[in-house]
């Protein structure tokens, strides 16, 4: 798998890091360790130097963490500080341990080199910090490779057939193509829909024009706003974005994703949603992440019954079609930004 590691990976939601409880997760066939305790956020390789235990199995003494199996304390840095019974501590009992941080909800970790984290580079994530909307969040689990995920996400022409039910979505989402921009980070994606009767306006009895546009971020975060005006407005602005202070907008949401690849054919689903708090409240939210539940988990179910058809078949091949121009622009930034790290990291040994 082609993955850039010089980047911010979703490791939890923050309300999932309750204080002095150490919390799991395997990011890139990683076992990591993240502990919150005495106003210290820690991510540490879950693998104790004496044994191989996991520390997610220890207990946390201040910032410190100790291995619950025989006993060694380590400092937020990886290194052992004590071993019971023992004087001497040797120079190679540490552990490894990763930048992390705390922003928009998520716990982020940097995977790559430690020198390089970079808080600029969190993606603009909304957060429920953020008072001007209602967000509701979920995760999902997959038993299929995170390139898949990063494929339904850059290609929403899938809507009309996996959501019709959940989302609403008619036939136009296939048969009209986004605006497709390549970003230093990622890929943007606009497009207006017109005349759609789904999501939110299911229950409006004119139809309205869809305006929808996302970035879609390495490592796999995504990031959409969503609004609908009167029908006749997408024609009327030539299909151009809506300026931000159009008159007319009705139906406006956020929703944050992330996309955390856990080993080659499992990955970990984050997600938010909600509405602008002059488009709506708890209770639209809540409805809102009920119809997500429903379409996320159609999507896995393709996903998932994909996985096990490229698994089954000797050479899997691709035949892309015109839907796949961000698919494609994605997996070609992933490549490159995996091989400039490649060439930097043979540069620097
Ligand atoms: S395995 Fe951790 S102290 Fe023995
Ligand atoms: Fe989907």
């Amino acid at each position: 798998m082609t993955h850039v590691r010089n980047v911010w990976y979703v490791a939890a939601w923050e309300q999932d890091l309750p204080e002095a409880q150490p919390f799991a997760i395997t990011i890139l066939d990683e076992p990591i360790v993240v502990y919150r305790s005495e106003g210290r956020l820690v991510a540490l390789e879950d693998r104790c130097v004496h044994r191989m235990a996991p520390l997610s199995l220890g207990r946390c003494e201040g910032a410190r963490l100790r291995c619950m199996y025989h006993g060694l304390l380590f400092d937020p840095d990886g290194k052992v500080v004590e071993i019971p019974g023992q004087e001497l501590i040797p120079a190679q009992a540490r552990v490894r341990s990763y930048p992390v941080v705390e922003k928009h909800s998520w716990i982020w970790v940097w995977m790559g080199d430690p020198a390089r984290a970079d808080e600029a580079l969190i993606p603009p994530a909304v957060g429920s910090d953020d008072t001007d909307w209602f967000l509701g969040c979920g995760q999902l689990d997959y038993a299929a490779s995170a390139e898949l995920i990063h494929d339904n996400l850059c290609d929403f022409s899938h809507l009309s057939f996996v959501h019709a039910n959940s989302f609403g979505a008619t036939e136009d989402w296939a048969h009209t193509r986004p605006r497709v921009t390549p970003l230093a980070r990622g890929v943007r994606f606009e497009r207006w829909v017109p005349a759609q009767k789904g999501m939110r306006a299911r229950e409006a009895a004119e139809p309205v024009d869809a305006w929808s546009a996302y970035d879609y971020l390495v490592p796999g975060v995504l990031l959409m706003k969503s609004a609908s005006y009167p029908g006749g407005t997408a024609e009327r602005l030539g299909f151009a974005p809506p300026p931000p202070d159009l008159e007319g907008a009705s139906g406006v949401t956020f929703t944050s994703q992330a996309v955390t690849a856990m080993t080659a054919k499992t990955a970990r689903y984050f997600f938010s949603w909600g509405p602008h708090r002059d488009h709506g409240d708890e209770a639209l939210r809540d409805m809102l992440m009920g119809i997500a539940g429903q379409a996320f988990g159609e999507d896995k179910a393709m996903i998932e019954a994909q996985q096990r058809v490229i698994d089954a078949t000797p050479n899997p091949r691709v035949m892309p079609t015109s839907a796949d121009k961000g698919v494609t622009l994605y997996q070609r930034l992933v490549e490159r930004l995996a091989r400039e790290e490649a060439g930097e990291g043979r540069a620097a040994a």
